[in-house]
């Protein structure tokens, strides 16, 4: 009766599409402020002034919150940076500005309406200084960080220049990806409300605890007088995943007003205060011998960041782990521009590594005239390359293999400009999508009430992508409950602990946690029974005990039943609770856990206008176990339409003069819609992860992404003739 796997229905659907999910500014308090930031409009330079007067003064106004008469916070307000999650923050505790949309004051007032005028009448004068937004000279300063995430920044493996004097082949190109910003239907927002020294927040967060904490940390409050509450998020994608200044503002104004404070991100504000991914150049050299055989590897990244703290995009590491080849070396630099801080934001690294990795390998594969599936063959890595770990499971040999056949690469005439569609050309392309398999220790607790049904609950986070249906299959699948009977309860720092909703890691960490304690749970239960006089299953041996539908019986003497109602109503009626902590072993020592795709992107490219088309995309994905068919086909083709837009549409585009986002709303700002989304179609290879967890089963939050833009971009190639380099790519750059 397990449903693990099968396409099961959101169980959350209806309360999201009747209204009834509560997003975090849909939370009704009594006597709540409405907040609104104000924002700078220099991206380098000081405040020499603020005139709040006439705000202050205006109808309805509670608070102009400033530099001036914020509170002063423990250590400037940077007691919490944690990196990589941690983040400076600017919580107006001084006059400096370094990038533009940064807070520099907060309007509170009665209503909405009357914050937002106030905002606008509150006046900063600046010295401004020329600020530094143009990446091609900063990249000449660019400097080594400390770290690249858990990596180090630079790796060397072999000998790169005899790799190179052996090579037949090589090629040695830039690509450049550009600044985005994570743009989730529902902005940040953030309410705060006090009840004496106890801080609640309703916050849109991916991560409930690290928020509470955070937050406790910055203000100088002990852990357990904050609390924080998300049951939905509108959409994260790695912006969420910090806690930003706007929420600890939200928490000093609620201090100072005395009463609840709302305060929600405008669109513009998501430009800026709460991260984006950073612009990147990466210099790819491949060099291979005659057969396709790689002899040398070098990536070199510089990524920008900001100047009030570090952030890189990762984006050679996947080049470390996808090929066999023994001798590569990778770096990464930071240039540094007046933005903010850059962030995670959908496959942090792997997204913009994997177009510049998997165009160079299709760049090589013309120079080499081998197919583009063949060239990766060549190189496939049976063990990690860098550490020399075998994979847990890699599938990607059947990725292609499979991708390739639903989408008829075999059709595919590789000459550029060889295929069209009436007077369209056509493009076929593809590349190889990949992202780490994540896992963390994470808890939860179950508890079978005297109904029969079933709560569990663990401190974890539902983006949007389904966490509450999984949890409840595997839950109701480790207690032999229909769905229908499990109630899953997540979304708030006071559950067991979860960790973040990032790096794809939700699934492989709290699945196994919440399948734990539902073990739990039901082994109590059977032990309550089988002591039981009153109870069929009295003294049968435990091995025998089935579970099905809120029923224990005995494998050998089906009739021996006894229901969970049953049992909990002879001993008193209390709910039976149990409580688990699922921690990651040593597989990590042991083994390399990725995710492994094939993406095939078609396009049709108007040769007179340079317009692009993507009729159809295929994905073959090595996920390990898919818990829901459903929901994790709408991820990865969620991750697809994204790379679709990374290809093709989006980049911040920046004032130079003013260091200021020029098209930071949706109107301006263009990702995919309906109309630009043909036919994508999904494979998932059966079968478990044997290492990650007992479930077998990785994240899928991410991989979908990668590959994309290079398979698209292969695919313009393929039809034009035109090598775009660049991201995105728009009709002006193939014609
Ligand atoms: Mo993901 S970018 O780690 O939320």
């Amino acid at each position: 009766m397990s449903t693990i796997g099968q396409g099961v229905d959101r169980v959350d659907g209806r309360d999201k599409v009747t209204g009834r999910a509560t997003y975090a500014a849909e939370h009704r308090l009594p006597g709540i402020a409405h907040a609104v930031l104000v924002t700078s409009t220099i991206a380098s330079g000081r405040i020499v002034g603020i005139d709040a007067g006439t705000a202050e003064r205006m109808r309805g106004v509670v608070l102009v919150m400033t530099h001036r008469n914020a509170p002063k916070l423990p250590k400037g307000g940077r007691g919490a940076v944690d990196p990589p999650a941690g983040r400076v923050l600017n919580l107006l505790q001084d006059d400096e500005v370094l990038y533009s949309n940064q807070p520099v004051a907060l309007v509170v007032a009665e209503t909405l309406e009357q914050a937002r005028d106030a905002a606008r009448a509150v006046r900063v004068h600046y010295a401004a200084h020329a600020p530094t937004m143009d990446f091609d000279r900063a990249r000449f300063n660019a400097a080594k960080p400390e770290k690249a995430k858990q990596e180090p920044a630079d790796s060397r493996r072999g000998d790169l220049q005899a790799g190179i004097d052996a090579a037949a082949e090589q090629i040695d190109v830039g690509y450049r990806t550009p600044m985005e910003h994570h743009n989730p239907m529902e902005p940040h927002a953030t309410i705060a409300a006090w009840e004496g020294e106890h801080l609640t927040l309703y916050d849109s967060t991916q991560y409930v605890s690290g928020d509470a904490r955070t937050v406790a940390k910055v203000l100088g409050l002990p852990n357990e007088r904050v609390r924080v509450i998300c049951p939905y998020v509108g959409g994260g994608f790695g912006c969420k995943g910090s806690t930003w200044s706007h929420v600890v503002l939200a928490a000093m104004a609620a201090k100072s007003a005395g009463r609840p404070v709302k305060l929600v991100l405008d669109r513009p504000q998501m430009f800026g205060p709460v991260g984006g991914r950073p612009e990147t150049e990466q210099r790819l050299l491949l060099a291979a011998s005659a057969d396709g055989a790689l002899t040398a590897v070098r990536h070199n990244v510089i990524a920008a960041s900001a100047f009030q703290e570090d952030w890189l995009e990762t984006s050679a590491i996947v080049t470390r782990m996808l090929y066999a080849c023994g001798s590569q070396e990778t770096t990464h630099r930071l240039a540094r521009l007046n933005i903010g801080t850059p962030t995670f934001m959908r496959a942090p690294g792997e997204a913009t590594g994997s177009f510049a990795l998997e165009c160079a390998m299709d760049e090589l594969a013309y120079e080499l005239k081998m197919d583009p599936i063949a060239l990766r063959l060549r190189n496939y890595a049976e063990t990690e390359p860098e550490k020399g770990k075998p994979f847990s499971r890699k599938e990607l040999r059947e990725c292609y293999r499979q991708g390739a056949e639903r989408f008829g690469w075999t059709r595919r005439d590789p000459r550029p400009m060889a295929m069209r569609n009436g007077n369209l050309l056509v493009g076929m392309g593809m590349a190889t999508a990949t992202y780490p398999a994540n896992r963390k220790d994470a808890r939860a607790s179950a508890r079978i009430l005297a109904d029969g049904s079933a709560v569990l609950a663990s401190g974890t986070q539902d983006l949007g992508t389904g966490t509450y249906t999984v949890m409840t299959q595997v839950a109701a699948d480790a207690l032999g409950l229909p769905i229908s009977r499990v109630r899953f309860e997540l979304g708030d720092s006071s559950l067991p602990q979860a960790p973040v909703s990032g790096g794809s890691q939700s699934v492989a960490s709290v699945a196994p946690a919440v399948q734990q304690a539902a073990t739990a749970a039901r082994t109590k239960l059977v032990g309550m029974a089988l002591a039981d006089r009153a109870s069929p299953l009295f003294e049968a041996a435990p091995g025998e005990v089935q579970v099905e539908n809120g029923f224990l019986f005995l494998q050998s003497a089906p009739d021996r039943r006894d229901s969970y109602a049953a049992i909990i109503a002879r001993h008193g009626g209390k709910p039976v609770a149990a409580e688990s902590a699922a921690e990651p072993g040593d597989e990590k020592e042991k083994y390399a856990l990725h995710s492994f795709g094939a993406v095939f992107a078609e396009v049709h490219v108007d040769p007179e206008l340079g317009t692009i088309r993507v009729p159809r995309i295929v994905g073959a994905y090595d996920v390990g176990q898919l818990l829901n068919e459903k929901t994790g086909r709408s991820q990865l083709i969620g991750g697809i339409v994204w790379g679709v837009g990374m290809a093709l549409m989006e980049t911040t585009e920046y004032d130079m003069r003013y260091g200021r986002p020029v098209n930071n709303n949706l109107a301006e700002y263009h990702v995919p819609v309906n109309a630009d989304i043909g036919d994508i179609d999904i494979i998932v290879l059966p079968g478990k992860d044997p290492v990650i967890n007992a479930l077998g089963t990785r994240g899928i939050g991410e991989i979908g992404i990668t590959g994309v833009a290079a398979a698209i971009a292969n695919a313009v190639y393929h039809a034009t003739g035109k090598r775009v380099r660049e991201l995105p790519i728009t009709l002006d750059k193939v014609m």
